[in-house]
């Protein structure tokens, strides 16, 4: 595979079909969400204040928020934020929805709430709030180039997501990804590409990364399976985890 070096938005900047190849998950991570809330949050008489950094296309501020809770959230991309905005709208959901980066963010009045990111995400949070996590570990020893489909379908449209990545560079904690969106509507066909070059984190790394937060302790690590009695430790041995970090008083 040949990655070049490059960066694009354009996966985000289709807000339905991005949408639409992650909409299977959405109802078990709204659950998990809300099973994790209960767990591990603090106990709260009313519904939950979801604030979502990076929400996309809103698609879980929705779902949560038609659960009868209280959701905001903020995205870089503009079609995403839209997209948010307008989803919300159309179900008569009040949440705020707006555009801001993760690095510098503002939470605006009335909404609840890398090292700055995290440090950021932690200021947002009233002590015992929680902060959801999820990202892929990398073994610098072992990554091989990879490839992954999912395939959306509404009717009419059918989105075939295809992601190729590059194997991990240690030296500039990078990998490089492809992705193409095969889109198929009206009885015609298009591709849209995305390149990107992720930042990548290996088990010891994340661990380094969240001593540099001591305000978000680290109470329990699951897997995007979204099983409530099932944890993990930061290792290898799985590569996707999501991590459950609680605020300190
Ligand atoms: C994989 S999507 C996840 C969206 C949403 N959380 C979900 O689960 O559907 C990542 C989102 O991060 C946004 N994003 C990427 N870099 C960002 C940044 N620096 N600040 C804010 N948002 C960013 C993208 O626009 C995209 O909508």
């Amino acid at each position: 595979m040949t990655v070049r070096k490059q960066s694009s938005t354009a996966w985000y900047d289709s807000p339905l079909y991005y949408d639409m190849v992650y909409a299977d998950y959405t109802k078990k991570e709204t659950r998990f969400i809300e099973g994790i809330m209960k767990k591990h949050g603090p106990k709260l008489d009313g519904p939950m204040r979801v604030f979502e950094p990076a929400c996309g296309s809103g698609r879980l501020l929705e779902s949560l928020g038609s659960r009868g809770h209280v959701v905001h959230g903020f995205d870089l991309n503009r079609h995403q934020v839209a997209f948010a905005k307008h989803r919300l709208a159309a179900k008569g959901l009040k949440g705020r929805v707006w555009r801001d980066r993760l690095q510098d963010f503002k939470v605006p009045r009335g909404a609840a709430g890398a090292v700055r990111s995290l440090r950021r995400m932690a200021a947002a949070l009233r002590p015992g709030g929680l902060l959801l996590l999820g990202l892929h570990l990398t073994d610098y020893k072992n990554t091989p180039a990879d490839h992954e489909r999912w395939i959306g379908r509404k009717p009419g449209i059918r989105v075939v997501s295809d992601t190729w990545s590059a194997p991990a560079d240690r030296k500039s904690r990078t990998e490089a990804m492809r992705t193409r969106m095969r889109i198929t509507e009206k009885g015609k066909t298009r591709v849209e590409e995305t390149l990107w070059d992720f930042r990548t984190y290996s088990p010891a790394e994340l661990k380094a990364l969240l001593a540099k937060v001591p305000s978000l302790r680290l109470v329990a690590c699951h897997d995007f399976h979204y099983d409530l009695n099932s944890t993990r430790k930061i290792d290898m041995e799985y590569s996707d985890v999501l991590l459950v970090l609680r605020k300190q008083a």
